[in-house]
């Protein structure tokens, strides 16, 4: 990423607001205001370029799942080959002897990828399913 120009402006909000804003940066270790305003603004940037449904995005699916269920595995296994034009890699972890964790890095269509990590987090025995939304960054510098 090429060094890019800074642009400072002023931001009128009431106090109020500003000092919990203040306590909020300091409890997640941000250096200083503009960092984690910088970071907010990529946020809800990448919030709305998830919303256009037909845009192009990419993310990962987490998913913890019971190792026993056979019958589990399989068919998470059979639904990422349904849908392996989304899926640009996997990893399985065997957790513990019981779990196991799999990460799935998707690229997509936003309605394709939400519609595979509902299915994904839907199927029966999965303990927890979560998608990370990311951006290539494009315009969100
Ligand atoms: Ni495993």
């Amino acid at each position: 990423m090429g060094k890019e120009k800074l642009i400072r402006f002023g931001v009128s909000l009431p106090e109020d607001l500003l000092t919990r804003f203040d306590a909020l940066i300091e409890s997640e270790s941000y250096p200083n205001r503009s960092e984690a305003i910088r970071d907010l603004m990529r946020e809800s940037l990448i919030k709305r370029e998830w919303q256009a449904k037909s845009q192009d995005v990419a993310g990962a699916i987490t998913l913890v799942y019971d190792h026993h269920q056979r019958e589990l595995v399989k068919r998470l296994t059979d639904l990422q080959h349904d849908f392996h034009s989304l899926i640009i890699s996997s990893q399985h972890i065997h957790l513990d002897h019981d779990n196991c964790l799999e990460v799935i890095v998707v690229k997509g269509t936003t309605k394709e990828v939400l519609n595979l990590s509902r299915v994904l987090r839907a199927t029966k025995g999965v303990k927890f399913g979560e998608l990370t939304m990311a951006s290539t960054g494009r315009r969100l510098k």
